[in-house]
């Protein structure tokens, strides 16, 4: 009996001390100090109606999304930001095919070179290609952005913290500046620098990119501003972990198989312990 009661209480303090630990994290986020002075004139992220397809224990892509957050990435943000990490034919995890990606990557130009003469050239991609630079160099980068570097894309959603909902907030984060902060802060937008309400110093160097009918989509889907956002966030939630979906999907598999062992283990206990008499009978 005692045995027992102490098997109990030792179990309870192990799960006890696991739950704390995998709490930790957040409890000590909770309790920090306030967040420092700058923030105080950043919002609340934003999210989409309804949230992303993907999100959650049960999400699923939206490869219809995937497909139109791809051609706004092409035909604006490309003209800034690389992708390095993503290859031609990995569109085809997203429902081109074989033939479509080989049609995507012909209409992008990747530096190679010529065969007969050796020099720099550039090329249609291959569907083993990269996304290609869009700049030579990081300088060159630089020059055409007033001094600031537009990152990859590929990672950004896991570069950021609660990068999915950021990413979409940024986006639509361009505002007037409000006079009353300005009067409060003494804070004014350099010239160069756009307003943005959800960078962390308010000033980027990035200008507004998504406006309502910044592109047609061939699907029909109204392109309003925030689908647009919406629609390229999913795509960089994609280039970001592209295997999201089959690892949520194996986490329910390990769990039904953990829970099939538990009911497999109490099970034999039963088998072993049943010839055995109460000691007290
Ligand atoms: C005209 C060039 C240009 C275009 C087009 C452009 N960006 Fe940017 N972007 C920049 C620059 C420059 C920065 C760096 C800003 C800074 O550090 O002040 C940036 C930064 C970013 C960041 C990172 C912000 C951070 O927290 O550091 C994200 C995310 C981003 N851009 C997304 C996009 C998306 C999505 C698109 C397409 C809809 C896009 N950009 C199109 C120039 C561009």
């Amino acid at each position: 009996m005692t045995i027992r009661l102490a098997g109990i209480i030792v179990g309870l303090v192990i799960t006890g001390i696991l739950v704390l630990w995998s709490l930790l994290p957040g409890v000590i986020n909770y309790s920090a100090p306030e967040k420092p002075d700058y923030y105080a004139f950043k919002e609340e992220l934003i999210q989409p109606a309804g949230g992303f397809s993907f999100e959650g224990p049960l999400g699923k892509w939206d490869t219809a999304q995937l497909q139109r957050g791809y051609s706004v990435y092409k035909q604006v943000c490309s003209s800034c930001h690389s992708l390095q990490y993503v290859a031609f034919r990995n569109l085809q995890e997203i429902g081109f095919s074989e033939e479509e990606v080989r049609a995507e990557a012909a209409s992008w130009q990747v530096p190679g070179i010529d065969p007969n003469t050796g020099e720099d050239i550039m090329r249609p991609a291959d569907p083993t290609d990269h996304f290609p630079m869009p700049y030579p160099n990081e300088t060159a980068a630089r020059l055409a952005n007033n001094n600031a570097y537009p990152p990859d894309l590929s990672l950004i959603t896991k570069a950021r913290p609660d990068g999915v909902h950021y990413v979409y907030s940024l986006n639509l984060g361009y505002k007037e500046p409000d006079p009353e902060l300005l009067e409060k802060t003494g804070f004014e937008t350099p010239t160069g620098l756009y307003f943005n309400v959800y960078f962390p110093n308010v000033n980027l160097a990035m200008p507004q990119q998504i406006y309502d009918g910044l592109v047609t989509y061939p699907d029909g889907t109204e392109p309003t501003a925030e689908q647009i956002s919406a629609d390229v966030t999913a795509f960089l939630a994609w280039t970001a972990e592209p295997k999201m979906i089959q690892r949520k999907q194996t986490g329910w598999v390990v769990i039904g198989f953990l829970l099939f062992m538990t009911a497999l283990a109490f099970l034999s206990y039963k088998q072993v312990w049943a010839g055995m008499k109460p000691k007290n009978k």
